[in-house]
């Protein structure tokens, strides 16, 4: 398979109160709606290449509406489109979409609404945007968070690895790491990327009936003194800091969570490995082994399972567990893992 997609372009949340979430990134973030047209603001971050990285648009629930991904070309889009016909699903061509050019949506088989394109306006900032170097398309900001762009995408699946295959076997995506539970051999987490990062897409156990969720996305800062120091102004103006900041075990990227008016999860990171290996082979880990949190520390919250939007009537997951006794056992093993397994 020719390589078909190169990275996550932009995301459009959608939000009950999209004027306040607007007015929270611009400040409390620090990234810059550039426009508004249709009922949909565009935000960038200082360093995004193209004209935007997030979109905010109206809707009854905090949802993940659509993630764009830039193909390697405009044969590798073609191909792509094929690619996911071939595997049974239909999308819809579009001419063209604000900022990029034709485009093809379809909506994946756990509900994920993605939008491939090749042709983009980049971005050159200009006037008191306008950065001295030349790689840059904008000054650097440090307003707020200041993130330099656009980092992943975490969704939420009913089968973590029928997720991560079907991305890998139509779009090629690598699966990169899976998280099994010590006590119960069932997969909740999984990375999968299009280039060197750990992941530009990751997916979480659903154990809901809704389709089509999301757990959070991220934007990436440079280094792990922007990551504190926005935890600090986060703090001091009264944004409650979800988990973190700590390291993950796998990707170890540094990380750092906090939620955006509608309830919103979002994530800021940075550092991490890079991995080229083509044939990489995904290992298992387990919660003890510090798969979330590094430093085998901290028990993640609780409130990190809630994926957006909000499960209204839960089900049997995929392993045919009672839904009660598999968001019993998830939760039990997720908020102390090391307690039971030592530091092994
Ligand atoms: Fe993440």
């Amino acid at each position: 398979m020719i390589k078909l997609l190169s990275h996550l372009a932009h995301v459009e949340i959608a939000a009950p109160d999209p004027a306040a979430s607007v007015a929270f990134y611009e400040r409390l973030v620090g990234v810059r709606a550039i426009a508004s047209e249709g009922g949909k603001t565009y935000l960038r971050s200082w360093g995004d290449y193209y004209d935007y990285s997030l979109v905010i648009s109206h809707g009854a629930e905090p949802a993940l509406v659509e993630m764009a991904w830039r193909t390697t070309s405009d044969e590798a889009l073609d191909e792509a489109a094929r690619r996911i016909e071939a595997a049974g699903v239909a999308g819809v061509w579009h001419d063209s979409g604000f900022g990029h050019g034709r485009s093809y949506t379809f909506t994946g088989p756990f509900g994920h609404t993605m939008k491939l394109f090749w042709d983009v306006d980049k971005y050159r900032g200009e006037g008191e945007f306008a950065s001295i170097f030349p790689d840059r398309p904008e000054r650097r900001t440090r307003h707020a968070v200041g993130p330099r762009f656009l980092d992943h995408v975490t969704v939420a699946a009913r089968d973590v690895r029928g997720f991560a295959e079907w991305y890998r076997d139509v779009l090629g995506f690598r699966i990169m790491a899976y998280t099994v539970l010590d006590e119960a051999p069932i997969t909740v987490f999984g990375v999968i990327t299009t280039n060197e990062k750990s992941h530009d897409l990751a997916v979480v156990l659903d154990t809901s009936q809704r389709p089509g969720r999301v757990n959070h996305y991220a934007f990436w800062v440079d280094t792990r003194e922007d990551l504190l120091q926005a935890a600090d102004v986060l703090m001091e103006n009264g944004v409650e800091i979800e988990y973190g900041p700590s390291i993950h075990g796998i990707g170890e990227q540094n990380f750092l969570y906090f939620r955006d008016p509608s309830g919103m999860r979002i994530e800021v990171n940075t550092g991490g490995y890079r991995n080229y290996v083509p044939d990489w082979q995904p290992n298992d880990w387990k919660p003890s082994q510090g798969s979330n949190n590094l430093y085998r520390n901290g028990a993640m919250p609780m409130s990190m399972t809630e994926s957006f939007p909000p499960d209204a009537a839960p089900s049997a997951t995929e392993e045919g567990l009672h839904p009660d006794t598999a968001e019993e056992i998830i939760a039990d093993a997720l908020a102390n893992p090391y307690a039971k397994q030592g530091r092994g």
